[in-house]
């Protein structure tokens, strides 16, 4: 049976007072609109109708994907309108499910329960008790019986007091809903055409109105304002730290501990506090991770470890750390560093694009940019690859057991043979041959005699 999903995303969210439309604020790196899609894409072939409005140009184009449609509202009405403008889009026979593009945690399983709620024929809500319902749309009931939702500005005293609140997300057999939106009407505190009376509609129709619950608070949770924005992140930060740790992680502080994308870790992995990992993360038996690194699209080999305040990021094209390396602290490897096993980079090194056999070492203030760096090589302390000439870039080559000298040049391209040796503070133009030793500098003079200049004593 068909599914049309709903989403609303036309609100201004003037409280989070920033220019940019709400529901496209990040949430763990994912805006909170592709929270909702990417949970509506695990809900079998439905269709997912976007309904937008402020920023609908940038909504968009940023939430444009497979079998995702979208309707405009300008201006916005209310809920009850907002549903009214994807109803051209509608499928009858099925059923709709309503989400909220700024309520991001949804999971899977609870919109499932609320479609097999509706079951055709009910008018499913979500509903949610809170110790402080202020502010909410209150479920009425008469017994046990859901009668209405009535909005916290219409309420009467008696109605604020009941603590059963409407989540926002509902499912509704289409044909009946499409019936009841077109009776809405705006006489209320607000002048909206509200969504919710489509309850009393369906009790003066003698349509059941059930009322199912999510599993966690977090999955109802709105984002309004940057207060809430925070808060939901570190929910859900806290919710994903417990998860690692149940698989066996250990972090230092789950309270310090950020993922915005896909961390995949194997046994025996550690990571101390205030780490944040981005995009694609893969981390074999045995990692360690220090103190304050960030890290986004990498792949680590077992056993080796990072050191604190070190920042990998494969942006588009992933970093790759062979097993037992050492990296860190204060490195920076960049798009395309493929450093293989028991690779050792120190303190203020920086990788770009640059593969690195076995054993090779860079331990010390150093670039190293469109390079192949052999096995065993020694790059020395200062040292750096002139890889840019303005306009191309070269490579350089440095073949296996190559000891590259403090505060070279190596211009490239060039290529250093096989056990050659670079002497400390050369500019590399020609390549140098296996084996040999090349310096190129000025030879040291000694000038005998000289007598270093001294200032005049002041007369006073
Ligand atoms: C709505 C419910 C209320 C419920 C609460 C849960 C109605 C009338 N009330 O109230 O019962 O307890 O959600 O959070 O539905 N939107 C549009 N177009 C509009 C108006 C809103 O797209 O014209 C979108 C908003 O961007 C938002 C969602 O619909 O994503 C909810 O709108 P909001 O104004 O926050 O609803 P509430 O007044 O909080
Ligand atoms: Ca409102």
């Amino acid at each position: 049976m068909a599914l049309d999903i709903v989403i609303m995303a036309a609100g201004k969210g003037t409280r989070m007072k920033s220019n940019l439309p709400k529901v496209l604020h990040k949430l763990a790196g994912k805006s909170l609109l592709g929270h909702v899609l990417d949970t509506c894409a695990t809900l079998g072939d439905a269709q997912v109708v976007v309904v937008t409005g402020h920023g609908a140009d940038t909504v968009e184009a940023q939430a444009a994907g497979q079998g995702r449609q979208f309707v405009r509202q300008m201006p916005q009405l209310g809920t009850g309108h907002a549903v009214l403008q994807a109803v051209p889009k509608l499928q009858d026979g099925g059923t709709t499910l309503i989400l909220n593009g700024d309520v991001p945690l949804i999971e899977a399983r609870t919109a499932q329960a609320l479609v097999a709620a509706c079951g055709s024929t009910n008018l499913a809500l979500l509903t949610v008790n809170l110790a402080d319902p202020t502010g909410y749309g209150r479920i009425v009931r008469e017994g046990s019986l859901v009668r209405a939702i009535v909005e916290h500005k219409d309420a009467s005293p008696e109605q604020r007091a009941i603590n059963e609140v409407y989540t926002g997300m509902m499912a509704v057999p289409t044909a009946a809903l499409k019936r009841w939106l077109a009776q809405l009407t705006n006489h209320n505190a607000q002048g909206e055409y509200y969504l919710t009376d489509i309850v009393a509609m369906a009790v003066a129709d003698g349509v059941p109105v059930v009322a199912a619950q999510p599993s966690r608070e977090a999955e109802v949770l709105g984002v309004n304002s940057p207060v809430q924005l925070a808060d939901l992140e570190r929910r859900y930060q806290r919710a994903q730290a417990e998860q690692f740790m149940e698989a066996g992680v250990r972090l230092a502080d789950p309270a310090r501990f950020d993922v915005r994308g896909q961390l995949h870790c194997a046994e025996d992995v550690e990571i101390d506090v205030n780490c944040v990992f981005e995009g694609e993360v893969r981390l074999g038996v045995g990692v360690k991770i220090g103190a304050h690194c960030v890290i986004r699209n990498v792949q680590i080999g077992e056993h080796t470890h990072i050191e604190s305040f070190t920042h990998i990021d494969g942006q588009d094209q992933a970093v790759q750390i062979g097993a037992n390396a050492r990296i860190g602290p204060f490195a920076r490897l960049r798009p395309g560093a493929n450093l293989g096993p028991e690779v050792y980079i120190g303190n203020f090194v920086e990788i770009k694009n640059s593969t690195l056999a076995q054993g090779a070492k860079a331990n010390h203030l150093a670039y190293l940019g469109d390079a192949v760096v052999g096995k065993n090589v020694n790059y020395g302390a200062g040292s750096i690859t002139a890889n840019y000439d303005g306009a191309n870039k070269h490579r350089t080559v440095l073949e296996d057991q190559v000891h590259i000298g403090s505060n070279c040049v190596l211009v490239a391209p060039v290529t250093i043979g096989a056990g050659a040796t670079i002497g400390a503070g050369s500019t590399i133009t020609k390549s140098v041959p296996p084996g040999q030793l090349a310096v190129a500098r000025g030879r040291q003079m000694g000038l005998d005699g000289w007598v270093r200049p001294v200032k005049k004593p002041k007369s006073s």
